[in-house]
């Protein structure tokens, strides 16, 4: 009776990450506690976001961020929910918020080995029309006297990240991890309120049609940016153009990517040399995860997991996807070195 068998052997993402744990025998199950703290944050984000429009929660919370942007009320609420779930963990020691100017460090009593960087909500500005949003993490390990830690040890490279993963308010909430060995997506069961393994070992299309940029900054691009949306739109190989898609919400954009193939791009601009997304808690989990899934990222100068990051809120441009449409824009960033 194999097809029954889902309906009885229930893959939850607990279970999922404590067969994972095998894998680090020295976690002791520390890594699974840590993750079941994400998820709940995740489960009342969710419930949050669905209810935002009935319970008042939408519009601005009158305060703005370090970014200088306006803070939503959901924007505040999830990251005091995400704060509070990670710290009463025991299993943090670090903690990176796009809405906290600081590094939070936690009260030594509650010190665990684990960093964590996060986008509490991403996509903020679609919150009021319903489009969907998302969480974005990051989990690194810190393996010294946890009474000694500074800032420096979670200025660390993505490529030491342990852990990445985002959770998508959409039409369903789905979150998608990967813990080193692979992408793995798992589909919130509002019935049993647990995340069940919907999608197995994700791997993205090694070549999309699509392409997601915001055309809106067409005029600051720079060069190689501007050769590689031209092909997409007007091909020289005869092949057909690309779609244009673009939410607007990382994790929307990059969840669409990861499932269909295809190129997203935050690239640099004259008014934002950096570009605008994260690298700690935007641009590091979602590279991360499009290594696992056969995909790659790029910052237009390096791979994106070997920046090594100077300031908690610094920014990156961002080119992620497909591997083959990835080659494409770094054979033109590098055509003009
Ligand atoms: P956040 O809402 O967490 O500040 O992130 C918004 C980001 C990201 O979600 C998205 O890819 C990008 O902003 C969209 O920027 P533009 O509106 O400039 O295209
Ligand atoms: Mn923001
Ligand atoms: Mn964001
Ligand atoms: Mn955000």
């Amino acid at each position: 009776h194999a097809a029954d068998a889902h309906r009885t052997d229930l893959m939850t993402v607990t279970r999922y990450v404590l067969n994972e744990q095998s894998r680090h025998p020295e976690a002791r199950g520390d890594f699974t506690i840590l993750l079941s703290h994400i998820v709940l944050g995740c489960k009342f984000v969710c419930t949050a976001v669905n209810k935002a429009g009935l319970a008042k929660l939408i519009g601005l919370a009158g305060e703005t961020n370090v970014q200088g942007e306006e803070q939503k009320k959901l924007d505040v609420l999830s990251n005091e929910v995400f704060v509070k779930a990670l710290v009463s963990s025991g299993r943090t020691c670090i903690l990176v918020s796009e809405e906290d100017e600081e590094a939070t460090f936690v009260d030594p009593r509650l010190r665990g080995k684990y960093c964590v960087v996060f986008d509490p909500l991403d996509g903020s500005s679609n919150i009021d029309c319903g489009v969907s949003i998302g969480t974005i993490f990051g989990v690194y390990m810190v393996d010294k006297d946890l009474d000694s830690i500074s800032l420096d040890d979670v200025l660390q490279p993505g490529k030491n990240m342990l852990a990445a993963g985002y959770c998508m308010y959409g039409s369903s909430c789905t979150l998608v991890i990967s813990t080193g060995y692979g992408v793995n997506g798992f589909t919130l069961d509002p019935s049993l309120g647990e995340f069940i393994l919907t999608h197995p070992d994700i791997k993205i299309p090694k070549k999309g049609k699509i392409y997601s940029v915001n055309e809106g900054n067409a005029k600051n691009w720079d060069g190689p940016t501007a050769k590689f949306v031209e092909k997409c739109k007007f091909p020289t190989d005869g092949s057909s153009p690309k779609s244009l898609r673009y939410i607007g919400s990382m994790v929307a954009d990059v969840h669409r990517t990861l499932l269909y193939g295809g190129i997203f791009l935050y690239p640099a601009d004259k008014k934002s040399p950096n570009g605008k997304l994260r690298v700690l808690y935007e641009v590091f989990p979602m590279s991360f995860l499009m290594e696992q899934a056969g995909g790659q990222a790029f910052t237009g100068k390096e791979r994106a997991l070997d920046l090594v990051p100077t300031k908690i809120h610094q920014r990156s441009p961002i080119f992620l996807g497909s591997y083959d449409d990835v080659e494409e824009i770094k054979a033109l960033y590098a055509a003009e070195q």
